[in-house]
């Protein structure tokens, strides 16, 4: 049967609107579509493709244990989940972990644990969230709801209680709200899809204080910055600020679907049997791939490689930047990447990621004004320059209008 983008249409619900390229093949950096056409791939499916794609060390560790086995439900462990459990445990502050599907779910299970972990201790009336505006935390109702967009949470139903916005980087915010009542304050220490902007250290240790004032639990999201994204291994450890509950999901899997939450053994413990759980939580061959993914990524030559990678990213787009002014600001945190866009291309992100795709490079937007990266973590350094000569063409093309 012959395969087009029309027949996304036909049988497709219509809630995304994607491009009319259909990848069928990736190797590394490189994508190929139907028609044989390369791309260089400065997407990464979202910051998912960490070591890029089809990468020997996941394929090698999904065909083996496709052939040991597949999936036995939480009724019986699995030596793939239990690795990674371990090696997520030994490399972070995480005592404990519980495995999802997605960041959304791992989000989900967060936010459940820290209501059931506030109530033990402290009684029914410490349910209060907190998480900021622009924020970003999953699709799930509860979720959609903490996030801090609610435009993607209107026209539901009743939403989720108890749940309060503050201003992101505005410790004064969020002191006006956080009280005895708050159980938990949920943050993304660098906001991705609300425009690639990171917390200041000098916020996210003010909000670890705040947490601590008030017994809440603080959760960092680090579905978009763990894993290597910012040349630590997870984002709290560049900050210096240790987290009670922390999220991880995207590149976890290197692209294959899995998700975590990771916490300490006196918070984990209210999550007794039967207060949460997932059919393919923990799934043996997610945590295969998700094992060989944090040993590849969580090594010295690779976590160097996002810095020394991020700074010629930075030079290459400051280069662009002089020629064609129209950047505001250029913001790299290891391999997460925003150009911020002038106030005179401001709603445009979406054209220069058209444009970018027309020159053979798949980019992606954070909003509607910020064009953003997120490649491989071992993307090759002529993959960057040859994949940003093709972005100042794409620019060139949309400045000329
Ligand atoms: C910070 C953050 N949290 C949560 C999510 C949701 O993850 P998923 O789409 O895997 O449910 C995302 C996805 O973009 C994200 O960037």
């Amino acid at each position: 049967m012959q395969v087009s983008r029309s027949l996304f249409d036909e049988v497709m619900v219509p809630n995304y609107a994607p491009s009319k390229i259909i990848p069928v093949k990736g190797q590394g950096s490189r994508v190929w579509d139907q028609n044989g056409t390369e791309f260089i791939d400065f997407a990464g499916g979202i910051a998912v493709n960490c070591l890029g794609h089809c990468h020997p060390a996941l394929v090698g560790a999904l065909k083996d244990q496709a052939d040991k086995i597949w999936h036995l439900s939480n009724v019986m462990t699995n030596e793939p989940a239990l690795l990674l459990a371990k090696a997520l445990v030994d490399a972070t502050f995480a005592e404990k972990v519980y495995f999802a599907n997605s960041g959304a779910e791992a989000n989900e299970a967060a936010l459940k644990l820290a209501r059931r972990y506030a109530k033990d201790k402290y009684g029914e009336q410490k349910d209060q969230i907190i998480s900021f505006k622009q924020g970003f935390h999953g699709r799930t109702f509860f979720t959609v709801t903490v996030g801090g967009q609610s435009a993607y949470s209107d026209g539901f139903g009743p939403k989720p209680e108890a749940i309060v916005h503050a201003e992101f980087n505005n410790l004064a915010s969020l002191k006006a709200i956080i009280n005895d009542n708050t159980c938990a304050v949920m943050v993304e220490p660098i906001q991705g899809e609300g425009g690639v902007l990171a917390a200041t250290a000098e916020f996210i240790k003010g909000v670890r204080e705040l947490c601590d004032a008030h017994n809440a639990l603080l959760i960092f999201d680090e579905v978009q910055t763990g894993v290597g994204r910012t040349g630590d291994l997870y984002a709290y450890m560049g900050y210096g600020v240790t987290p009670d509950i922390l999220t991880t999901a995207k590149a976890l899997g290197g692209g294959f679907p899995i998700g975590a939450m990771l916490t300490t053994t006196d918070i984990a413990k209210h999550l007794v049997v039967g207060t949460h759980g997932s059919t393919y939580g923990g799934n043996p061959l997610a945590c295969a791939v998700g094992l060989a993914a944090v040993n590849t990524v969580n090594t010295p030559e690779v976590l160097n490689g996002v810095k020394a990678k991020a700074q010629l990213f930075r030079d290459g787009l400051e280069k662009i930047n002089a020629k064609h002014n129209v950047f505001a600001e250029v913001r790299c945190y290891g391999l997460l990447i925003g150009a911020v866009l002038k106030p005179e291309y401001s709603g445009k992100a979406r054209d220069f990621m058209v444009a970018a795709a027309d020159q053979g490079l798949m980019a992606l937007v954070a909003g509607t004004s910020v064009v953003r990266f997120a490649p491989s973590l071992v993307i090759p350094d002529a993959d960057i320059v040859e994949g940003l000569a093709r972005f100042e063409t794409a620019v060139a093309n949309v400045v000329k209008g």
